[in-house]
């Protein structure tokens, strides 16, 4: 990682498993309900194959970016094109495209081989085709056997993989899951988002998530698009959106970030230094697409700072350094949560893996001294 940090262009995880046309292609597309704009100039190019998630608070436009995709909703502005057709104003069953919602919408008095043949009964594939096609499908969301049941037979779970099996029976080039394990307890969610990612690869289909959960994002996606008001503010791999985030709402939205209200003194190229009120000098790493001047926000995560009791080499040349107060602990279970008080007066979270039990307490107000790599350390100009 450490190296990915340091080059201009990361290395991609994901390189060459991509190619070609991109499956979608969204340009420039706005939608407004009356006056007030749920979508503002959306521009998005989703490749063949790819698990692209859209992340973002409630409210901020992903279920209506989804819902313009799947024609449920027509763009205002703009133009979506899908295996480079464009869309125009073509309803939903004329798209390449499939839909499962949060809520599964199963037919409760049909059985689950009902439910998902439904979709190739309206598009007159003959019977032996469609028994085939449906004990595929419920073999790929790994449910044989249950043909024959209701839908209130099944848990929550089973029931979300037969909404998952009628959308992939029609063999959809894009698949479109709105929040889909948002019903589910977090251990069957959790099996869920590998069984997804790992059908996503198997069959081939594009899939574009929806989810305001952004640990969710992060194990699923190749890449995640992070939504605000109606915007896309960044666009990226997991990798990119956590360690690189551009802007402060995303490096407050995903994960845990400490803010630091500093002044850039100077630069040497390969890192930026500042000024922490209270603290003195610091380096970080120069912030992207903005020039490092004036006041700037330095955003360090909890997890990359280390306190020096625990690093047994004790120097680290160039490394950054901070002393405060402690003031707060909060055990987490696999990690401890130190809140610092510095000289300056700003708060400073600090977490530290619980490696062994009992090892190395430090009581409340001593002051501790921590060290974090300059590269871990992102200006932002916000
Ligand atoms: N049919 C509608 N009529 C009027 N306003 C709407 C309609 N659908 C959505 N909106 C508004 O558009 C904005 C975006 O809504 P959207 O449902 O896309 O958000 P979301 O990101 O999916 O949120 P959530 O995470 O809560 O599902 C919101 O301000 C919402 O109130
Ligand atoms: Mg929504």
């Amino acid at each position: 990682m450490a190296q990915a940090l340091m080059t201009e262009t990361p290395v991609r995880a994901d390189a060459g498993r991509f190619g070609g046309t991109p499956s979608i292609e969204l340009r420039d597309v706005s939608k407004f309900f009356g006056q007030v704009p749920a979508v503002s100039g959306i521009s998005l190019e989703v490749r063949q194959g790819e698990f692209l998630t859209l992340l973002g608070p409630s409210g901020c436009g992903k279920t209506t970016t989804l819902r313009m995709i799947g024609g449920f909703e027509l763009p205002s502005a703009g133009e979506i094109v899908i295996e480079g057709e464009a869309m125009g104003d073509r309803p939903p069953y004329r798209r390449p495209v499939n839909t499962v919602f949060q809520n599964y919408a199963l037919f409760p008095h049909m059985t689950v081989g009902q439910n998902v043949s439904y979709g190739l009964e309206m598009t007159g594939v003959p019977k032996p085709e469609r028994q085939r096609r449906v004990a595929e499908a419920l073999d790929m969301v790994r449910l044989p056997h249950v043909e024959n049941r209701k839908p209130a037979e099944l848990s929550g779970g089973q029931q979300q993989r037969v909404a998952l099996a009628r959308a992939l029976v029609n063999r959809p080039a894009v698949l479109l899951l709105d929040e889909p394990l948002g019903a589910l307890d977090l251990k069957l969610r959790k099996t869920m988002q590998l069984e997804l990612k790992q059908l996503n690869r198997e069959v081939g289909a594009t899939f574009v998530y929806v989810t305001h959960d952004q640990e969710e994002a992060l194990t699923m996606s190749d890449r995640i698009a992070v939504m605000n008001e109606g915007r896309i503010l960044q666009l990226g791999t997991p990798g990119d959106i956590y360690e690189r985030p551009r802007t402060r709402f995303v490096a407050d939205f995903i994960g845990q970030t400490n803010f630091l209200e500093v002044e850039v003194i100077g630069s040497d190229g390969a890192a930026v230094e500042v000024d922490l009120p209270g603290s003195g000098p610091l380096r970080a790493r120069p912030p992207e697409g903005v020039p490092a001047q004036g006041t700037m926000t330095l955003a360090v995560r909890p997890e990359k700072i280390s306190l020096m009791a625990d690093l047994p080499g004790s120097e680290i040349p160039g490394w950054d350094r901070l002393s405060g107060r402690l003031e707060e602990i909060i055990y987490v279970g696999t990690y401890t949560q130190y809140v610092l008080r510095l000289p300056g007066g700003q708060e400073l979270a600090v977490h530290r893996q619980n490696r062994a039990v009992g090892e190395g307490e430090h009581p409340m107000g001593e002051t501790l001294t921590v060290v974090f790599n300059p590269q871990s350390a992102a200006l932002l100009a916000d």
